[in-house]
């Protein structure tokens, strides 16, 4: 462990349901980082929270599906979250946003005032990267603190190495570096609040009460 932390919760997930997921393999990794550096990770599979499309009428009737009450629940019982996500025709899977919809009817609204780090592995050479840009969307839209840095790794079908490693030292150190940095940020938001009310999600704004998404700190449980 680099440095002494306070306790923060990360819920780390892909976003594929293929066994032997290029995602998979780098969530695990990320987790294996986040621990690494002190934080406590929630693992979880895409599968948990998978569920039928969309509907009103489905909700109206049925009530939300378990897969997205189980996300919320994880949302919930962690401090942040970290997504690996395939790219699908330049843009994110549509089950990943199919869910992000679902989850989005939850009242409190699961994903406001979450920090989040946006992570992609393909095998194209920008490793997924354009997936992750339409991704941040609706996360925004949510609330949630997406990190401005993200880590997409290109070439990913030929990345690895036999453990699951990233074989370049230097990309393995960029992630690490991505990860640490992301921590930092989360960590500070939840037992900081003066940090956590320094972050202005929409430069162009002034931050005024009406219209900045800055939440007052919560207060201590
Ligand atoms: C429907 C579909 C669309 C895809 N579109 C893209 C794309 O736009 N960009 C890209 O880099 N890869 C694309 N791919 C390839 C995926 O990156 C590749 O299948 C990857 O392994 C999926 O992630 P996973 O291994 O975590 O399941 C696409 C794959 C599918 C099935």
């Amino acid at each position: 462990m680099s440095q002494q932390r306070e306790p923060v919760r990360y819920l780390v997930f892909s976003a594929s349901l293929r066994a032997g997921s290029l995602n998979t393999t780098l969530a695990k990794l990320a987790a294996s980082a986040i621990e690494k550096h002190g934080g406590s990770v929630d693992l979880a599979e895409m599968s948990a929270f998978d569920g039928p499309s969309y509907s009103q009428d489905v909700q109206t009737r049925d009530g939300v599906p378990s897969g997205a009450a189980e996300l919320r629940r994880r949302l919930e019982a962690n401090d942040a979250f970290v997504i690996a996500s395939p790219e699908y025709n330049g843009s994110m899977p549509g089950l990943l946003k199919n869910l992000i919809d679902w989850v989005s009817r939850f009242r409190p609204q699961p994903f406001n005032g979450k920090h989040a780090l946006l992570l992609s592995a393909s095998p194209s050479m920008a490793g997924g990267n354009r997936g992750l840009w339409a991704l941040r969307v609706p996360l925004e839209h949510l609330g949630s603190r997406v990190y401005p840095d993200m880590f997409s790794l290109a070439q990913a079908h030929q990345a690895f190495d036999t453990q699951g490693k990233i074989a370049s030292s230097q990309l393995a150190d960029r992630l690490d570096k991505t990860i640490a940095g992301f921590m930092d940020l989360a960590e500070a938001a939840k037992h900081y609040p003066c940090a956590k009310t320094a972050w202005i999600e929409f430069l162009g704004e002034h931050p005024n009460s009406p219209i900045d998404r800055v939440d007052k700190p919560a207060e201590p449980a």
